[in-house]
Order: C-alpha cells, then sequence, then structure tokens
C-alpha cells in the first residue's frame, strides 16, 4: 500500500515512490509518494486557505471530528499496530499499547478543549479603567506544521495534530520517512470524517528540502517538532517571527538510594532501559546507585534484564525488537566499544544481530563517555556507584539535557531535594523516567527544547490569546 499525499482532502498518488524497510526482515513495509519543495508550497496555500475556514467552525463540530477519529482508530486497532510493527520494528504488544494511547490522547484533546476557558481581568482595578470589562481567551493561530519522528510515530502525531486542529487550525503534518504508512492511515482517519473540516489537515512526505519550505515559510504560524537537537537548532534559527516548539530529547538518569525498594527499582529500571530498544526520549541511560547498596542492584537489574525477551517483534511475548535502521545498530556498538576500550565493564556483554541490539548494562564508565553524555538512543545504560545523593545530584544535572530524570527512595527529605533540585521537565518519585501520562505537561529544559505538550498544553501553545476590553 502506497501513503499518498494529502493535499489538504485531496489525495495524490504518483509514479515516484520512497520505499521504507522492514527493520526486523527487510523486506519492503510501505511505500510513500516523495515530495519536493513545490509540494509544500501548495500544501501552504492550502492550509492558509482552510485555516480561515477552520477558524469560523464551532468547538462542538472540532470535537466531534476528534471523537469520530478517536472511535475508528479503535476499529482499525489491530491493523494500525501491525503498521507500526512493520514500519518502525515496535513489539506488536506495545504497537497495541501505542495505538491504545493515541486513541487516549485524540479524545483527550476533546474533552480538553470543551473544557477550556479564558478569565476575567481587572482592569477596573486601576484608577483609569473605571467601569471597563475586561476578559481573555484563546483563538486559533492559523497554519500549524507538525514534524514527527519514528519512535512513537503514531501517539506522537495525535500530541500535535489533535490539539492544533482541535484548536481551529489547519495544519500540514510531516511525518518521519521511517513510518509513512502508519500517519497516511491514520491522516486518512481524520480527513474521511464526517465531520472533518475540508483541507484542514495536509500530508506530505520528504527531506530538508519539503521540511525547511515548511518551516521558513512565513503563512504557519507555529512549528511543532520533535527530533534530534541539530534539527531542532536549524529550525531555531530558519524559522524567522513565528511559535516553535521543541521536543528534542534527553539522557535520563535516576538515583537509587538505600532506603529504596531494590527489587522494585531493578524491575523498573530494566524496563525503562530497554523499552522500544532505548528509542525512547526519555529512555534510562544512567543510573547512579548508592555504595551500599550497588553490588545487590547491580546483580538485580542484570537478573532482570536477562528475562526479557527479545527478538521478532510480531511474537506475542517479545519485548524488544530490532533499532529502527542499520545506522543505529551500528552507532550503538561503536559507542560501547568505545567505552570498553577506555575502561567500561560490560555486565551484559554487547550482542547485536541484524538489526536487534541485546540490552547492555555497563559499570564502570567515567562521564566523559558517549553512552553516558550524549544520548544514546539504544538499549544501552550505565551503573554509576556514589556515595550518596549529595555525590549524584550533580552528576546527574551535568547533561545538557533536561527532559525527565527519576530518584528511587523512601527517604521524604531526598524525594523533596530531588523535586526541589533536579533541573529536568519532569521528576519521577519511585520508578522509572520513562514515565510517560499523555495528559501531562512533557516537555524538557536546556536542549531538551522549548514548549510542552499533553493536549492541554499543546492547545496552549498552538492557540493564541487574545484580550479584550469593553470600556
Ligand atoms: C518520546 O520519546 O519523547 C515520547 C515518549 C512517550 O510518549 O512515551
Amino acid at each position: 500500500m502506497v501513503a499518498n499525499i494529502y493535499f489538504g482532502s485531496s489525495e495524490q498518488s504518483r509514479e515516484s515512490v520512497g520505499k521504507r524497510v522492514n527493520p526486523y526482515n527487510g523486506e519492503v513495509a510501505s511505500e510513500f509518494v516523495t515530495c519536493n519543495a513545490d509540494d509544500a508550497k501548495k500544501a501552504l496555500n492550502i492550509a492558509l486557505l482552510a485555516s480561515k475556514e477552520a477558524s469560523k467552525t464551532t468547538i462542538a463540530q472540532r470535537c466531534s471530528w476528534l471523537l469520530d477519529v478517536a472511535s475508528k482508530l479503535a476499529q482499525n486497532k489491530e491493523d494500525i499496530a501491525k503498521t507500526i510493527t512493520d514500519e518502525v520494528g515496535k513489539p506488536i504488544t506495545y504497537s497495541r499499547i501505542e495505538v491504545e494511547r493515541c486513541i487516549e490522547t485524540v479524545t483527550l484533546a476533546a474533552e480538553t478543549m470543551r473544557t477550556m476557558h479564558g478569565e476575567t481581568v481587572n482592569t477596573d482595578a486601576f484608577a483609569s479603567g473605571k467601569k471597563t470589562i475586561s476578559f481573555f481567551s484563546r483563538v486559533p493561530c492559523g497554519v500549524v506544521v507538525a514534524i514527527t519522528p519514528f519512535n512513537f510515530p503514531l501517539n506522537l502525531i495525535a500530541h500535535k495534530i489533535a490539539p492544533a486542529l482541535v484548536a481551529g487550525n489547519a495544519v500540514i503534518l510531516k511525518p518521519t520517512p521511517e513510518a509513512p504508512l502508519t500517519a497516511y492511515k491514520f491522516a486518512k482517519l481524520f480527513i474521511e470524517s464526517e465531520f472533518a473540516i475540508k483541507d484542514a489537515l495536509s500530508v506530505v512526505y520528504g527531506d530538508a528540502d519539503v521540511g525547511g519550505t515548511l518551516v521558513t515559510s512565513e503563512i504557519p504560524r507555529v512549528i511543532s517538532f520533535t527530533g534530534s537537537v541539530g534539527v531542532g537548532e536549524i529550525i531555531t534559527k530558519s524559522a524567522g517571527i513565528k511559535k516553535v516548539s521543541l521536543e528534542l530529547g534527553g539522557n535520563a538518569a535516576t538515583f537509587i538510594d538505600k532506603s529504596a525498594n531494590l527489587d522494585l527499582a531493578a524491575q523498573r529500571c530494566a524496563i525503562g532501559a530497554f523499552v522500544n530498544s532505548g528509542q525512547v526520549c526519555i529512555s534510562l541511560q544512567r543510573i547512579y546507585v548508592h555504595k551500599d547498596i550497588y553490588s545487590e542492584f547491580a546483580l538485580k537489574i542484570a537478573e532482570a534484564t536477562k528475562k526479557l525477551v527479545v527478538g521478532s517483534p510480531y511474537e506475542e511475548d517479545t519485548f524488544m525488537g530490532p533499532l529502527v535502521n542499520d545506522e543505529a545498530a551500528k552507532r550503538a556498538m561503536e559507542w560501547v566499544q568505545s567505552a570498553i576500550k577506555e575502561g567500561a565493564t560490560p555486565i551484559l556483554e554487547p550482542r547485536v544481530e541484524g538489526r536487534v541490539f541485546y540490552p547492555c548494562v555497563m559499570a564502570d564508565v567515567k562521564e566523559d563517555m558517549a553512552i553516558v553524555c550524549q544520548e544514546v538512543f539504544a538499549p544501552i545504560v550505565s551503573l554509576i556507584e556514589v556515595k550518596d545523593f549529595d555525590e549524584a545530584l550533580p552528576m546527574m544535572n551535568n547533561s545538557p539535557y533536561g527532559l525527565q530524570f527519576s530518584i528511587f527512595t523512601n527517604d521524604l527529605n531526598l524525594t523533596k531535594r530531588a523535586i526541589n533540585e533536579l533541573d529536568a521537565g519532569g521528576i519521577v518519585i519511585n520508578d522509572m523516567p520513562t514515565l510517560r501520562f499523555d495528559i501531562q505537561p512533557y516537555g524538557g529544559v536546556k536542549l531538551s527544547g522549548v514548549g510542552r505538550e499533553g493536549p492541554r498544553f499543546a492547545i496552549e501553545e498552538m492557540s493564541e490569546i487574545k484580550s479584550v476590553i469593553i470600556c
């Protein structure tokens, strides 16, 4: 099946197609129409016209639209989950979880929009404001460009397009070339809905040429991007005066205190480090462990890791499938080998078969090794022994990223210190940092990005405040 372009509601197929290879079995998973800068310009002009119409629609219509999509998604759950697995190698059980999450994200965007409200402003508290009545409300921005990644190829689209559309904008989606069919099938549900706003959603595929045209154009008022820091920097420099929302990754850390429940900590850390083969922006990469329980914890996490089922993403009990492509597997092995050369010790030996990189636990690491200080985006986790939280804290914060951190402890004072002193967009107490509820504000500080997702927060990012004074 070919993922066609949507120029607004009009679907277009072409001879010229790109191919996406299934990262597990090497077969062609999908094909997609290749786009160029002219296609991007066409989508922009259609979106501009559509945004004017979208802004005149009622919230009731837009909510019905999203709820209809959520219900169709539920009816197509198995097909979309299988497409995710074919395109990015996510184990089928986790692809199904992603579809469930996506249904919730879309539903939540509708429910949130229904109950969002402005505020009155006390301009009559000023002498010159006598007898005035003031308030502010939210209005659509116009055109939103959404650029999405491969690691959650469905739900991260939902986190951008559902809030944008329900807020009354028109959207151009440029999904990852690694999962074009997932995006196409999802977009089709929006576009073919009986409640759809005509031309309010377009979908184009492509690389820097297409992305650059969308980002630098004066038409969009919002760019919402999830991906690498490098591309995030280019977008920031080239977008001009418009809202830019960036979710750029992290290198999440946790601290295991001697008061923690070690069995729970080891089991959850193994999940947090290796789920989705480490290809999660909040994947657990650095584990700082109190010296009194270091050896015991190291044994426990090794045991928990050995129990994880690795292999075919099509088996129901598989926990971890392949990395997204050859380059990712090659880079992961290079980084681990370079760390070993510099003195690191593998507790579980690195092993790769095709694109399946087995979970790897490393000890004796140094802070400047790539597996510690950069975003690994692969199933590699490092254990670091520390005297106490005082020693761990500056090491955890010594990162260009700040997306999510966690701490395992039963000490209330340490809990409070973690909340106050860890420098990240999110702090988790007594679980892995790899924890996200779709209702939450999600985003980071430092190189992890700008802005927050989660329906309420994304609707705020994708709307403008309009202030009214009645004199
Ligand atoms: C991400 O990788 O940033 C998304 C994580 C998630 O939605 O669970």
